[in-house]
């Protein structure tokens, strides 16, 4: 599908690997549109991409569909979806501070499984009743956001890989699901980048994850991401499938 032009909604905007895509389809000329729970950054991007913005808290069903009603009536429904809103809280099952709490175990999956697929569903029955672009009945690409941590998730990403592992395992049935509609299901499952999550992390920790990359061997960039979120929507026969962008890393059971 080409990109110049679409309504494109890049979720999670506001910040690191987001925030990169947006910048990047808007330098291809995307129709873009922006969604986050940072109202006030997610704002701001879209004043320098010349994009729209909404504040959205993808955990709330209530929020999301009111800001696709709006933007659906001024740009029509998105043809492209790109899921990069996430959280990494780290914690052990039992560790220093005690037993995990189940909140925060929740908190979690709310976000990172239930918030990304709350959005896919709604904007898929919305791209559903798009016009096909051509003979095969395209109508629209959803990339989510998985991670490494999905197959090899660390000492204290019990939460964090279930959340991911879940993304991953959904692909697949969700390409299938919507293939009727001719909408296409991809996931990207990064390695290690370098964004503000990352920079959430002790410095030691961050050297250690570089150290184990194989090639190149650095964090990766958020451009990567973007480049590769480019060419699947580019390339009509990428469907149902998650593509590990990862410099063959192999997450070490911790760091
Ligand atoms: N950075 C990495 O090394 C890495 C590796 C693998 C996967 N990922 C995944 O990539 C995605 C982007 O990560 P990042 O590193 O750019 O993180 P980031 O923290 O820089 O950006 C995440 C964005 O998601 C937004 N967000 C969080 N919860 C939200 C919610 N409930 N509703 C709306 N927006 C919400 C945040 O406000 C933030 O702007 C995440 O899904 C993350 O799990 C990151």
């Amino acid at each position: 599908m080409q990109i110049k032009d679409q309504v494109t909604l890049v979720v999670g905007a506001a910040s690191g690997i987001g925030a990169e895509t947006a910048r990047h389809f808007s330098s291809l000329d995307a129709k873009l549109i922006l969604f986050d729970k940072n109202g006030k950054d997610c704002k701001a991007l879209a004043k320098e991409l010349k994009a729209t913005s909404y504040e959205v808290d993808i955990t709330v069903e209530a929020q999301i569909k009111n800001a696709l009603d709006e933007l659906t009536q001024s740009y029509g429904a998105p043809r492209i979806l790109i899921n990069c809103a996430g959280i990494a809280p780290a914690r052990r099952i039992v560790g220093n501070k005690g037993v995990m709490p189940q909140a925060e175990f929740e908190q979690v999956i709310d976000t990172n499984l239930l918030g990304c697929f709350d959005v896919m569903r709604q904007i898929a029955g919305l791209m559903s009743k798009l016009d096909p672009l051509d003979e095969y009945q395209q109508r629209g690409v959803i990339i989510n956001t998985a991670s490494i941590a999905a197959f090899d998730g660390q000492a204290g990403q019990a939460a964090y890989a279930a959340s991911k592992s879940a993304i991953a395992g959904l692909t697949l049935p969700a390409a299938r699901d919507l293939a009727k509609y001719g909408i296409r299901v991809m996931a990207i499952a990064p390695g290690v980048m370098n964004t503000p999550m990352l920079a959430a992390m002790p410095e030691d920790v961050r050297k250690k994850l570089e150290i184990v990359v194989p090639f190149p061997k650095r964090l990766g960039v958020p451009r990567e991401f973007a480049t590769l979120a480019q060419h699947i929507v580019e390339n009509d026969y990428l469907n149902g499938e998650v593509i590990r962008l990862d410099g063959a890393l192999r997450m070490p059971h911790e760091v």
